[in-house]
């Protein structure tokens, strides 16, 4: 998505304004800074463009206007748009906002035939159209860009679907899992992700124009037309409704929020994980920052800052809750406040997204460390409770038996599966030599061999189904 952010100039005589007969005298000069929008709004320029030649085609087949005019619109507004691309467009804070910006530019070029586009048309159900066709087309990178992030997940799982590192619950070691299985959590996680985008889509991608300011409007419009040139399923069935709701900007900020929320867990553990304490992994120094004072140190400075970009994004979510909160129908100003935290939070999505799918290959794993946390941790203390169970014991016996068992190899500082057969009798007689291939870790994992467990059969076969769902998408 190209910014073509430019200043904007302030020009004393642009006598520009669209309402200005109405005025005793100029809007003063710090009011024109508090109320342009101009700044940040000039980034939906080329989906304002889109828009109003639908709009302007549609006008001339209903001969609201002449072919001749929309003929001028057309050649104007391609012309508006290469200057803005070339970036060679002078954006006017005098003219307030993008809208006014681009007409008055076509006005300029064309002459009366520009003035004539907004015919039937209000700035309020403009710029509920514009920030539809954007959100609809970061809806579809985002979705993209999970399914890249996705892939680069799925291919470390593979590479490490029988690699051993404890499993935790409340951050103590709980019970051995397979690395590629923890990873695949993310992958289920990302998958909601995307169907949250992609239904946030289908809901937003509805067309306003045609609700002009608030009523509708009294010309003959076509509005199946508007919404067919610009790929909209369908139409906003309430004017009111169309210029004044922004939940589908809200939608798309809790669907981010959510993705985010989830890649900062997954970067806490990173985090974690590459520190000495764990060494479980290393990032690849691309993705890492040194200290200006401690030469030693190797900072996850990528999955830290995910996690604090969350707190911006969720924070946008709070503010355009807010912002929506106290407003009567129909359009207000306050929805102007909507933008910056849209954006932020689409650029924000997108970066993260693009920067950690490149961060999943530069890992290193370092097995033997994760497979000895497993093992200090008495990890296959439930394997050995099961066992007795199926020997015939009840569970919560099991349970208690196999705590006595855990006490005294934490006494004797030695793992359960480093007890002799003797040692292990004494706490039940039904305790068979079988016993040592349940208490390994791989014993463990491999049990583990249904749908959704851990056993690196498993996690190769959700692998699979998960790279041919994501091809077939
Ligand atoms: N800049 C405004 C926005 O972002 C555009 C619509 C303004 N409409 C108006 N009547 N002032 O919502």
């Amino acid at each position: 998505m190209s910014e073509n952010k430019q200043e904007t100039t302030s020009s004393l005589n642009a006598k520009s304004e669209a309402w200005s007969g109405r005025f005793n005298e100029p809007v003063a000069e710090l009011v024109k800074r508090y109320t342009a929008s101009v700044d940040f709004d000039q980034r939906l320029a080329a989906f304002d463009i889109q828009g109003s030649l639908a709009h302007a085609k549609m006008l001339a087949a209903q001969k609201i206007i002449s072919t001749e005019d929309f003929a001028a619109i057309e050649k104007g507004l391609t012309e508006v748009q290469a200057d803005i691309e070339a970036g060679t467009f002078e954006w006017l804070l005098d003219l307030e906002d993008v809208h006014l910006n681009i007409e008055k530019a076509l006005t300029d070029k064309i002459g009366d035939a520009g003035k004539r586009l907004h015919t039937g048309r209000s700035r309020n159900d403009q710029i509920a159209t514009d920030v539809r066709l954007y959100l609809r087309e970061v809806c579809d990178d985002a979705i993209e860009a999970i399914k890249k992030l996705q892939m680069s997940l799925l291919d470390l799982a593979e590479e490490h679907a029988d690699t051993i590192m404890p499993g935790f619950t409340h951050l103590q070691v709980a019970q051995p899992v397979t690395f590629g299985h923890h990873l695949l959590a993310y992958y289920e996680m990302l998958k909601r992700d995307a169907s949250r985008f992609a239904d946030c889509r289908k809901r937003l991608n509805q067309l306003p124009l045609g609700a002009a300011a608030l009523a509708g409007t009294s010309y003959p419009i076509d509005r199946e037309m508007v919404a067919k040139l610009l790929d909209f399923d369908g139409l906003c069935e309430n004017s009111l409704d169309a210029v004044s709701d922004r939940d589908f900007a809200i939608e798309f900020t809790a669907a981010s929020a959510l993705l985010m929320t989830h890649l900062s867990r997954f970067s806490e553990e990173l985090i974690l994980w590459c520190s000495p304490r764990f060494g479980f992994i290393e990032i690849a120094d691309r993705f890492c920052t040194g200290s200006s004072i401690m030469p030693q140190k190797k900072n996850p400075d990528v999955p830290e800052l995910v996690r604090g970009k969350t707190g911006r994004v969720n924070g946008h979510l709070v503010s355009l809750l807010t912002l929506m909160k106290g407003q009567p129908l129909a359009y207000n100003k306050d929805n102007q406040e909507d933008k910056e935290p849209l954006f932020d939070t689409a650029d924000t999505l997108l970066m993260t997204l693009e920067i950690y799918a490149d961060m999943m290959r530069g890992i290193t794993v370092h097995k033997d460390n994760m497979r000895q946390a497993a093992f200090e941790g008495y990890a296959t203390a439930t394997d050995l409770a099961d066992y007795l169970v199926k020997k015939g014991m009840p569970f919560r016996d099991a349970h208690e038996v196999v705590a006595l068992a855990v006490r005294y190899a934490v006494d004797k500082k030695c793992d359960l599966s480093e007890l002799r057969l003797e040692e292990l009798q004494t706490f039940s007689e039904t305790i068979t030599e079988d016993i040592f291939s349940v208490l390994t870790l791989d014993g463990s994992v491999a049990s583990r061999d249904h749908i959704g467990g851990t056993a690196p059969k498993q996690v190769l076969l959700a692998v699979a189904r998960a790279k041919k769902t994501i091809q077939s998408t």
